[in-house]
């Protein structure tokens, strides 16, 4: 035992282990990768049987939703050229893609009742052409874009859509699930629910917080339940697939040694909320948010917690059912709770999210690195993340579903390249200490329509020239970099890509098809 441990330990100090190292190297059988979602880069709103969904919907009613009063009717036009997306996915040598379905595409209603063929073909067209480079498609069954049609029926406070969810991804792996063998069933859950429902900032903008939120993450729980156990039934023996969930974790640290409780309370409202009724073993929402809200509603006069309860038989139905867990993570914040906090929420009188977590959060202004605020850099929050992933959750194997940097848009991105650099080596850190790590993915390919913010923030390892028609996509210096890593399996500090020569297809890295 010991020599089997003095060995390893051997081994990680040479290469992989060891902060101070400028160059690491990364395990291989993690996959790399990139990501997108539908609404983001497809474009083609209205065409060929697509109908309305939340997101157009927004986009269109409220002219000026995005900062920049941009829509995504065209965005990056990804529906029309997705094969230059596969080339720029073969340019960087990844070993799958991340993208969503567009529920509207490929169920007009909104229900089975009638599939869009021409829907259906561009993601088959889109598989095939991934399969064909020996990229591995990993789908996300939804990622925010709610036909416009079931929101008229209450959308996700609606309990209804656990049925309604459950039919489109059955039809989802009827259709793509002989292909695709890594499906996400819902992207974000406290995104969705708290940024959706809750407030304002992404579709459908309901803006009830402490009640449509909760709502929402009592039938978002049931839903993405509903389909891993179809999955699990009536698809996975032959079709020998995973099927997770993608959750949004930012780390919450408390301020200072008084607050460890508020920075608790923030990341169980955050995302506990979520990770607990799946992955613990007893199942249900975390102790402290169903105390935190159930006291907030009796003070407001309330005859039951705002946050609905789940039965016994729900809690069953939701326990275990993730394969592994897909994780989004971009940054960290400082929590705190002090006397003029309790008086701050204490004046809120009426139904609120954040008053009920009652823990105040910020970035303090030496995070950000670059020129815009978009993103503050925090890496060692990304660690933490991960240790207490691994202690919390019996070390679950974790897929990083997105990681990734916003800024104003240079091609030289030498603040993204820093980001990524220094997260990457973050999340080896954790591998060193026994994390799990399955796979990492950038956020995003390219730049995006980024809901709130429209074009004026840029996220993509390739630029998209908005200003030109044809969207031509360019490679930044973060690609490059990325491409590097890929290829050599390695995290150099040092690396400078030479930038005059044209990022282009290498084939001796793009004939992998990996599995995790
Ligand atoms: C959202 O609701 C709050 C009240 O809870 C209100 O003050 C705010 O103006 C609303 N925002 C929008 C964009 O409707
Ligand atoms: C709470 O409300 C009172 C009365 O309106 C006000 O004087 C006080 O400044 C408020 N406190 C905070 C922290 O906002
Ligand atoms: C980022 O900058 C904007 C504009 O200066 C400011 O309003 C916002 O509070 C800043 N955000 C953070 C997290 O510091
Ligand atoms: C496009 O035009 C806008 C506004 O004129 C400008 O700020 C931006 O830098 C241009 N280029 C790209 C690649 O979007
Ligand atoms: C627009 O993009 C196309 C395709 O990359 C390119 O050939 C053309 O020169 C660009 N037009 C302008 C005005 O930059």
């Amino acid at each position: 035992m010991f020599t089997v441990i003095s060995i390893l330990l051997a081994l990680c100090s040479s290469s992989l282990c060891g902060t101070a190292q400028n160059v690491r190297s990364i395990p291989k059988h993690i996959l790399l990768g990139a990501a997108s979602s539908a609404f983001q880069v497809e474009g083609a709103w209205n065409i060929d049987g697509k109908t309305e969904s939340i997101a157009d919907h927004l986009v269109h009613s409220q002219k000026c939703y995005a900062k920049d009063c941009s829509n995504a009717d065209v965005a990056a036009n990804s529906y029309y050229m997705y094969k230059r997306d596969v080339e720029m996915l073969r340019e960087l040598g990844v070993d799958f893609y991340r993208f969503s379905l567009s529920w509207t595409r490929i169920l007009p209603t909104g229900f089975p009742d009638k599939v869009n063929e021409a829907g259906v073909q561009y993601y088959s067209n889109l598989i095939d052409e991934l399969l064909k480079y020996k990229i591995q498609p990993v789908v996300t069954i939804f990622h925010w874009d709610l036909p416009q049609k079931l929101q008229q029926l209450g959308g996700w406070t609606n309990p209804h859509i656990v049925n309604w969810y459950g039919d489109f991804a059955r039809v989802a792996f009827s259709l793509f699930g002989d292909r695709v063998k890594y499906w996400i069933t819902i992207n974000e859950p406290h995104q969705l629910c708290h940024y959706g429902y809750g407030s304002p900032y992404i579709p459908p903008a309901m803006n009830l917080t402490g009640e449509a939120d909760y709502l929402c993450s009592k039938n978002v729980l049931l839903a993405h339940a509903r389909g891993y156990h179809i999955y699990d039934k009536e698809f996975r023996l032959w079709q020998e697939g995973m099927i997770f969930i993608t959750i949004n974790a930012e780390w919450f640290e408390p301020e200072s040694e008084h607050d460890y409780e508020a920075a608790i309370d923030a990341n169980q409202f955050w995302w506990g909320l979520y990770t607990h009724p799946i992955l613990s073993r007893s199942g249900d929402y975390p102790e402290i948010v169903k105390h935190r809200i159930a006291v907030m509603s009796t003070k407001q006069g309330l005859l039951r917690s705002r946050l609905p309860e789940l039965s016994s038989e729900e809690i069953n139905y939701i326990r275990g059912t993730t394969d592994i867990l897909g994780l989004n993570h971009y940054t960290s914040y400082l929590a705190y709770r002090n006397a003029s906090t309790e008086e701050y929420y204490g004046n809120i009188t009426g139904p609120s999210f954040d008053a009920d977590c009652g823990a105040m959060n910020y970035q303090p202004g030496d995070w950000q690195i670059g020129e815009t605020n978009a993103t503050m850099y925090a890496p060692w929050g990304f660690y933490k993340l991960l240790t207490f992933i691994r202690f919390e959750y019996d070390n679950i194997p974790v897929f990083i579903t997105e990681n990734g940097f916003g800024n104003s848009g240079a091609l030289i991105d030498d603040d993204r390249v820093l980001y990524y650099r220094g997260y990457l080596s973050a999340m080896l850190d954790a591998i060193c200490d026994g994390s799990h790590i399955v796979g990492y993915t950038t956020w995003s390919l390219m730049d995006s329509f980024e809901w709130p913010n429209g074009y004026s923030i840029r996220i993509g390892l390739y630029q998209v020239d908005y200003n030109n028609t044809s969207l031509p996509r360019t490679p930044r210096k973060s690609a490059y970099v990325y491409k590097e890593i890929i290829r050599s399996r390695t995290l150099d500090m040092n690396y400078e890509p030479d930038m005059t020569i044209p990022l282009s297809v290498d084939n001796s890295t793009s004939n992998r098809l990996t599995h995790i």
